[in-house]
């Protein structure tokens, strides 16, 4: 639905150049909600303001519903009106609400009807549609200086909505909420997602976000996306810092001769027994070092750090017995002197496995 390939933005700022998108390769897969995460700089509105070209990329392409929109950007008339069709597809909410506050809420989400050419009364009936479904009715003749940050954000959803979107971009849209307010409007935006098959891409520094209704996510770091995937593949990626970042797991191994293995269950295995039975089958003691269970996108998902008596050698059979029931299991401490060969998980080099024992 949405893929960016080599997306690239440099600005010009005085006497300097600043990359803020680095070769940016993105693809949202159509009614899925899929989070952008990183810290402040990292180049994520610039990457959003891409997307639907409120930025010019410095080269690099942006297809949205199977449109190239860069092929449009500056190419004469005909093309820019094209443009400004194909972005009437795509709704955008921003963290600050970006409301008139001398306007009426009803006003504010009939102005974009207005640019659209919708006449008076469709345009009427259509933003009160729209203020129904965000669940503000009773505010039409409200003015934004007398909403909640809530109210006032559904406001800005219902604005994005006007031109029937398959594409809603939001930027930060809960940055500026507390809590609770972030999660109901959150859930709005799942609701929508699955109401009106919307396609939502998100931008978000806090994790939490993305562990409510992401089904995919990707990390960025000084313009570049170094991590993405599903919530799963992530999971199921040694290593994966988004997956570290989703479900913690913390403990260390009790003894010199113990192994440490972190356990992963999405889907089905979620809800079997796998623990155990892995005790009983092999009759060992497992400890359970940490554990993070949630739901995510709907699904069941978690991670457990177990801790197994012997060294890695010792525990071949039973890692080998999880992996057998579709676990990921990850040995994150072999028991001493042993981890740095352990051959089944070639892809763990032993600085990532101290950084994992350290924390
Ligand atoms: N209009 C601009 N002119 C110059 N530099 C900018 C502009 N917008 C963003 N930047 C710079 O680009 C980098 C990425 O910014 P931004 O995309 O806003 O990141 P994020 O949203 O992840 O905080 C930052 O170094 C920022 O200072
Ligand atoms: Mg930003």
């Amino acid at each position: 639905m949405i893929t960016t390939t080599g997306l690239t933005k440099v600005y010009q700022s005085r006497d300097r150049e600043v990359t803020a998108l680095d070769g940016v390769d993105l693809h949202v897969r159509e009614g899925e909600v899929y989070g952008v995460i990183g810290q402040s700089g990292a180049g994520k509105s610039s990457l959003i303001r891409c997307v639907n070209l409120l930025e010019r990329p410095t080269s690099g392409t942006v297809t949205v519903a199977g449109q190239d929109l860069t092929a449009l950007a500056g190419r004469g008339r005909r093309a820019s009106a094209e443009l400004r069709r194909a972005r009437t597809r795509i709704g955008m909410v921003f963290q600050h609400f970006n409301l008139l506050d001398s306007r009426t809420v009803l006003d504010n989400i009939e102005l974009p009807l207005e640019i659209l050419g919708v006449s008076g009364q469709a345009r009427t009936r259509k933003a009160r549609e729209l203020l129904d479904l965000v669940g503000l009715a009773d505010k039409a003749k409200s003015y934004p200086g007398q909403l909640s940050g809530g109210q006032k954000q559904r406001v800005g959803i219902a604005r994005a909505l006007a031109g029937d979107p398959q594409v809603l971009l939001s930027d930060e849209a809960t940055s500026a909420l507390d809590p609770e307010t972030t999660r109901s409007i959150l859930q709005l935006l799942r609701d929508l997602n699955q109401q009106l098959g919307l396609t939502v891409l998100l931008i978000t520094h806090e994790m939490d976000v993305v562990k409510t209704i992401c089904d995919s996510a990707a990390l960025m770091r000084r313009g570049r996306i170094v991590e993405s995937g599903t919530v799963g593949e992530l999971l199921a990626t040694p290593g994966s810092e988004l997956a570290d970042e989703l479900f913690p797991v913390g403990g260390t191994a009790s003894g010199p001769d113990r192994t440490v293995v972190d356990v992963t269950f999405h889907g089905e295995s979620a809800s079997q027994p796998v623990i155990s039975q892995l005790s009983r089958t092999y009759n060992i003691d497992i400890s359970i070092l940490g554990a993070a269970m949630d739901t995510v996108g709907g699904k069941q998902i978690g991670r457990m750090r177990i801790e197994l008596p012997g060294r890695f050698e010792e525990n071949v059979v039973p890692i080998g017995f999880l992996r057998e029931q579709g676990l990921q299991a990850e040995v994150v401490d072999g028991g001493s002197a042993a981890t740095a060969a352990a051959p089944l998980v070639p892809e763990q080099t032993p600085a990532a496995i101290t950084k994992e024992v350290v924390k």
